[in-house]
């Protein structure tokens, strides 16, 4: 295809633009049953925390009136994860809605013993987000009111329950983004967020919630509220306290409020999606990108050919430009003139092609086509899922590496899964591989794990990019972080919380060495 007609190639209106809303989604999938966790890892033991009573219930009645699930079916979705992996099997939800109620629920559970598991928008991807025996469920649900927004210095005070597309449909009226942005932002709360340091599609422009967090409140195992709810930039006051609940995933504090520094909204945003023959050329183009857009550059993704045939095949959704390449890039841009942004863009573009980086691409600035564009890499999630089970992998590795995972991956499970893909943040070097097979499959998950995580060990990464360990990733934690660093986090877990109650069974090992 020639340069010139690519580039000027603009999509056509007759997408379907209608997305299947998670809700829908989630509620159909899980009328499949899912086994317990208990019993598909049944060399795990309960700790010794205490069993819920009727008594237990009607303290919990007292606290929140109205506000305590108990019904099997009304419990079904609040046990099961996201991705239909994991089961618990609790016999209480418990609904807040203040920092108040998180308190006092959290210290009568500690002085009982009882074992609890803070819950968002239940997205989470790595089985931290429900109980893995009879926890507690403590759920943000109703703790959903935003407090303030200053429009000035952007900076968006809110409860932790409030739903990150809503937060962002909230800030948007003052001209103002949400610093993160994530395929499951219809559900997902902002609590959850911060509690899996959640990084998403802005991360290469805005950074981590390390930086765009300011303040947050927590509530201890002992029902201690600590109050870090600063709004201010600059607070070099001591400890910087919040940062330890940030990715901390339930285990050392309940979120029940953040403040949070919030970008402009760009005047410009283009969206180019792009087919090239090799993921060197990915690379290549990545490097480009940074020079040529420079500051404008506010995303970099990536999907390779199976990863489009999830979009194409699963999802039935008409991918923008020709379906055979082995790689896709998309690139957003995003800045406050358009004029200058476009013709950055295009000037990009078409030295791209000129140099065979790119064969065939196209460019958006139209809202519903850049939409458009990023649901078919967005929804890559929810299309693998129609293909049965799972296994999913999050991880950082050093670029020159990057694809050999997915290659490495895909050679050792050959005849034992229904496709491995790549696809995911390359821009910040986190790669999403994901392989699939009609139900769970013992001799795949053989054939993947440890061989999987040690590859990523071996090429000096990161077992979790950005969805965290949970339960199912917490035992690999040695394969990156050090011995001492884990044992520090074990002290601090101490600390914060010696009963152990706040989500047991996730994020730090079975074994402490
Ligand atoms: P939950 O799933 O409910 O909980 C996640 C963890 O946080 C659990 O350990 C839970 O105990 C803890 N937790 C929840 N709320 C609180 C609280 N208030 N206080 C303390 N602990 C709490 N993740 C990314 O990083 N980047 C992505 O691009 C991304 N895309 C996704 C796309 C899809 C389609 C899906 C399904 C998931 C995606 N995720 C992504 C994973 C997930 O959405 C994020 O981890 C999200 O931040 C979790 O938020 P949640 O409210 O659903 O939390
Ligand atoms: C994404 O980037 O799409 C998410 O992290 C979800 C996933 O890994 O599938
Ligand atoms: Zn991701």
């Amino acid at each position: 295809m020639k340069a010139s007609y690519a580039l000027r190639r603009l999509l056509s209106n007759n997408y379907s633009l209608q997305c299947q809303t998670k809700r829908t989604f989630y509620r159909s999938f899980l009328r499949q049953t899912v086994p317990l966790t208990s019993v598909r890892y049944p060399n795990l033991k309960r700790g010794g925390y205490s069993a819920l009573t009727d008594k237990d219930l009607s303290v919990f009645e007292k606290l929140i009136p109205g506000r305590v699930l108990t019904g099997s079916s009304e419990l079904d979705g609040y046990n099961t994860d996201w991705l239909k992996t994991c089961r618990g099997s609790s016999q209480v939800v418990l609904r807040p809605k203040t920092t108040e109620e998180v308190s006092a629920i959290l210290k009568y559970c500690n002085e009982r013993k009882l074992a609890v598991v803070p819950q968002g928008g239940n997205t989470g991807l790595v089985g931290g987000s429900v109980p893995v025996f009879d926890e507690i469920v403590v759920s943000t649900q109703l703790m959903n009111q935003i407090i303030s927004l200053d429009e000035i210095s952007g900076t968006l005070v809110c409860e932790a329950g409030c739903i990150l597309g809503n937060l962002s449909d909230h800030v948007a009226e003052s001209n103002l983004i949400m610093p993160l942005d994530l395929g499951a932002k219809g559900s997902c709360h902002i609590g959850g967020n911060l509690a899996t340091n959640a990084g998403g599609l802005r991360l290469l422009r805005y950074g981590s919630l390390h930086g765009s967090v300011l303040g947050l409140e927590a509530v201890l195992a002992s029902g201690e509220v600590v109050d870090c709810l600063s709004t201010l930039r600059k607070d070099n006051t001591g400890y910087d306290v919040k940062q330890l609940f940030i990715g901390s995933e339930g285990t050392l504090g309940l979120i029940t409020k953040a403040s949070i520094l919030c970008p402009q909204k760009p005047n410009a945003v283009n969206v180019a999606f792009l087919g090239c023959d090799s993921f060197e050329r990915v690379l290549d183009i990545f490097k480009e990108s940074k020079m040529k857009l420079g500051e404008i550059l506010s995303a970099f993704e990536f999907l390779d050919a199976d990863a489009i045939a999830v979009a194409r095949d699963n999802l039935k959704l008409s991918i923008p430009i020709d379906d055979s390449f082995p790689f896709y890039v998309l690139i957003e841009s995003s800045g406050s003139d358009g004029t200058h942004d476009e013709e950055k863009m295009n000037g990009f573009l078409e030295d791209m092609m000129n140099r065979g980086y790119v064969i065939d691409g196209t460019v958006a600035s139209e809202p519903a086509k850049i939409q458009y564009i990023w649901s078919v890499r967005e929804r890559i999630a929810e299309g693998l899922m129609h293909d049965g089970y799972c296994y999913k992998y999050d991880v950082s590795i050093p670029l020159s590496h990057y694809y050999g995972l997915v290659e490495a991956v895909r050679e050792r499970t050959q005849g034992n899964t229904t496709r491995v893909i790549g696809y995911g943040h390359v821009g910040d070097s986190n790669l999403h591989l994901n392989a699939t097979s009609p139900e769970y499959s013992q001799t795949t998950m053989d054939l993947l794990e440890p061989f999987l995580y040690d590859w990523v060990a071996k090429h000096r990464g990161s077992i979790s990019a950005e969805h965290g360990l949970g339960f199912k990733k917490r035992d690999f934690i040695y394969h990156s972080k050090s011995e001492s660093a884990v044992r520090t986090m074990n002290q601090m877990k101490q600390v914060l919380d010696p009963n152990g109650i706040l989500n047991p069974y996730k994020l730090l090992p079975t074994v402490v060495r």
